[in-house]
């Protein structure tokens, strides 16, 4: 649905007990203090020095900046945050409001969670990746030294807003990364249930390829929706967001090769799509279109030079005891979904192919 006054996407996330929507468009910004919750008198905007984007909730505010980049992802930030809006006076019927990309989103969104157990947050994606998927969906949580994401909780935001306005601001590489995770949600279309709003099956079944960058955000956002709606805390199909992520965190978690997130995942997709036709899961040009969907989006289809097969193998296997092969998220005649029990050997194959 676009609305007739401001011509931005309303998509809504169609969780029984707490939905809200996601604005997208130019300018969506101007929509966040219709957003914020009625209760709330103050906002505690949360942010990075580098995000530089200041908002206007619309009521008394105060800016709680965080260290750039991922460092701020730890419990002493959550500490510290929580500690500052004691003193300042924030109650639980005020808002939390997270300016920025995925590690804002993901540290302000825990925060709220844990604040007075748990204060609204409505969070403002400014990031590509944080757009289409960090901020949708209630995942927050912060990092531990013994691992990402190792603690964290489901905290529904009272609303997102994606205004592709903040998209220039970012540099080239940053909006690269982000391109991975839509390459993702080109496979994922079959999963837009059609009542969010809007719809990535209507124009005919335009590829997300195709689409203007509106239209991009849009139709993952709508994607994810679906998603979240149908399973909000993973118990089964929410994983399908997992797709191509899991030789991306694999490659990540050997030291990255100097690839983003989002190239990660593009060299994740190509793999997957290569697994489930080895598999007989589908036929030639499903797994063509793998390639094609990454080569179109200027993303990496290849394992980085010097990669190593054995490291990257392992990592695959989190339970090394386990006997029945690995469990993957692939492409099939039902779409994508959790397969179990991929032989090591093939997976091994597989990672020949995309040497
Ligand atoms: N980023 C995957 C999820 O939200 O489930």
């Amino acid at each position: 649905m676009v609305s007739a006054t401001n011509g931005l996407h309303h998509i809504r996330v169609g969780l029984e007990a707490r939905p809200y929507d996601v604005a997208v468009g130019a300018g969506a910004s101007s929509e966040l203090a219709s957003l914020i919750p009625a209760s709330a008198r103050r906002a505690a905007i949360v942010t990075q020095a580098n995000i530089g984007i200041s908002v206007d909730p619309g009521c008394e505010h105060r800016v709680f900046e965080v260290v750039d980049g991922e460092e701020a992802k730890t419990m002493s930030t959550v500490e510290d945050l929580c500690r500052d809006w004691a003193r300042w006076g924030l109650t639980r019927a005020d808002v939390v409001v997270g300016v920025g990309g995925g590690v804002v989103t993901d540290l302000a969104g825990f925060a709220a969670a844990s604040y007075h157990r748990g204060t609204a947050v409505v969070h403002v994606a400014t990031s590509l990746l944080g757009m289409v998927d960090a901020a949708i969906g209630g995942k927050c949580g912060v990092n531990l030294p013994e691992g990402k994401n190792l603690v964290g909780a489901f905290w529904q935001p009272h609303g997102v807003i994606c205004d592709t306005d903040h998209l220039a601001t970012l540099p080239p590489a940053e909006l690269r990364s982000g391109m991975g995770e839509v390459a993702k949600y080109e496979f994922l279309r079959r999963f837009d249930a059609g009542d969010t709003g809007w719809s990535s099956n209507g124009s005919g079944g335009v590829s997300l390829v195709d689409m203007d960058r509106v239209g991009q955000v849009a139709a993952c956002a709508a994607i994810k929706a679906s998603v979240v709606a149908a399973d909000e805390r993973e118990g089964g199909l929410r994983a399908v967001l997992n797709y191509g992520h899991t030789l991306a965190h694999a490659l990540e978690t050997s030291g990255g090769y100097g690839l983003r997130h989002g190239e990660a995942v593009a060299v994740g997709l190509v793999y997957a799509g290569e697994l489930a036709f080895r598999l007989g899961r589908i036929d030639d040009a499903a797994r063509a279109r793998h390639h094609q969907v990454v080569a179109d989006l200027e993303l990496p289809g290849r394992l980085p030079e010097g990669s190593d097969l054995d490291e990257l193998q392992g990592l695959f296997v989190r339970d090394k005891k386990a006997l029945d092969g690995v469990t993957f998220v692939l492409d099939g005649a039902d779409g994508v979904e959790r397969v179990t029990g991929v032989e090591p050997a093939l997976l091994r194959e597989t990672l020949e192919v995309l040497r």
